[in-house]
């Protein structure tokens, strides 16, 4: 009996992550990983969720500590909405479905609007989760190059005609507007509105992925897709970059017509979100935990922003043809190396230093940009960070 033929045509076609693995070296504790997505750990707000949590024990728990509604606890969702009010985006509590986290989010992306074979479009590189999202419900992610402006709208609307002709109409767009993942590049407001226009010239949908927008640490506040066009977008929203990711607690905002059908898919998936971490959410925004420690958050992560930056001016500016964005926020940043040097084959010789990062091809739907890599400016201490810039230096010299 071959196993492989139980599986489901979808099942078979998951393939481990080749970077997953490699990224499982860098769990050794003498190397200075950039690789993660981390928040530190020093942001997580400790006693405030102590506080809330015994709360919850003491006072609510018959409510807590039973099953809740799909859609999530009435008082968080009320509080969601205000936060999107306060950053100039209208919201509707009853338009909000809480999530285990926005990687759920993503995976109903696929699952309600993906059928094998259908394409969708993502930017140049893009976050990894959601390519794998999408091909688990065996979508065909294509690629629209970003800039330093993010996803450029001239390539794609050309990407949308081509696949147009060819019978291929995307099924949505996908953006990470706000410190993109992997790029750390931030679309301003013009270039949102262009897009907003090819998606509405061609009946498209929006998929605004934004975890990291309330971590902005220069520049302008740019207004979100949801409150320029809150008929085409759907958007998806996180805890885990504000608060913490341990709680998975995230939420989707959209039309009535999307978020229906999410609950439908969240009912075949999980029934509801923990109601027990959706009331310690509640407590710890009600005494104003979050936005307390969103300050130093946005202290501590700016702080090492401009750190990494200044050690890579200070031991890489020499080199001819290197670059690297210069994000205004989130959590990443990232570094191109010159012609002719290869960031996989790199990767073990940085192991080998004690110092990692994410190959950049990683985060392109064909794996075929070799000349990048994602470098984490969170997660790592300011020792770290201009240690592990330095021995990443001494790699990039040598191999040059
Ligand atoms: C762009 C983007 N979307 C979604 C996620 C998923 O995060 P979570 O499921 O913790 O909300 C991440 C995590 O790094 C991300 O960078």
């Amino acid at each position: 009996m071959d196993r492989e033929l139980l599986f489901s045509a979808r099942a078979r076609s998951m393939k481990r992550s080749v970077i997953r693995e490699l990224l499982k070296l860098t769990s050794n504790p003498e190397i200075i990983s950039f690789a993660g997505g981390l928040p530190a750990p020093e942001t997580f707000p400790v006693a405030e969720v102590a506080m809330a949590t015994n709360k919850v024990l003491w006072e609510e728990s018959d409510k807590a500590l039973q099953y809740g509604s799909t859609e999530g606890d009435m008082r968080l969702r009320q509080d969601l909405a205000d936060l999107m009010k306060q950053d100039g985006t209208p919201a509707d509590p009853s338009n909000i479905l809480v999530t285990v986290a926005s990687q759920q989010g993503l995976d109903f992306v696929g699952k309600i609007f993906l059928d094998p074979g259908d394409t969708c479009v993502v930017g140049l590189p893009t976050y990894l989760g959601a390519l794998q999202a999408f091909r688990s419900y065996q979508g065909r992610p294509v690629g629209v190059p970003l800039d330093d402006h993010g996803m450029r709208p001239d390539m794609l609307a050309d990407i949308i005609r081509r696949l147009e002709s060819e019978n291929r109409r995307p099924k949505f767009i996908y953006v990470i507007p706000d410190f993109q993942n992997p790029a750390g590049v931030t679309i301003p407001e013009n270039r949102r509105r262009e897009i907003i226009r090819i998606a509405r010239e061609g009946g498209y949908l929006i998929i605004e992925d934004t975890p990291y927008r309330q971590l902005r640490y220069t520049g302008k506040h740019e207004p979100t897709f949801q409150s320029m066009a809150p008929d085409s977008v759907l958007s998806l929203y996180t805890f885990s970059k504000i608060l913490m990711p341990g709680f998975r607690l995230g939420w989707a905002y959209g039309p009535d017509w999307i978020i229906d059908k999410m609950v439908m898919a969240k009912q075949g998936t999980d029934l509801c979100s923990p109601p027990f971490n959706q009331a310690i959410a509640h407590h710890v925004m009600a005494s104003g935990a979050l936005q307390k420690g969103l300050v130093k958050t946005i202290e501590l992560y700016a702080r090492r922003r401009e750190l990494m930056l200044s050690c890579l001016d200070n031991h890489l500016l020499d080199v001819p043809g290197i670059k690297w964005t210069k994000p205004e926020g989130g959590l990443f940043l990232w570094l191109t190396l010159p012609e002719g040097m290869d960031s996989d084959d790199m990767f073990h010789a940085a192991i080998q230093e004690k110092v990692a990062y994410v190959p950049g091809s990683a985060f392109y739907p064909d794996e075929d940009d070799h000349r990048s890599m994602r470098l984490n400016f969170s997660y790592a201490s300011e020792m770290q960070i201009c240690e592990g810039v330095k021995r990443l230096s001494a790699l990039i010299h040598k191999q040059g």
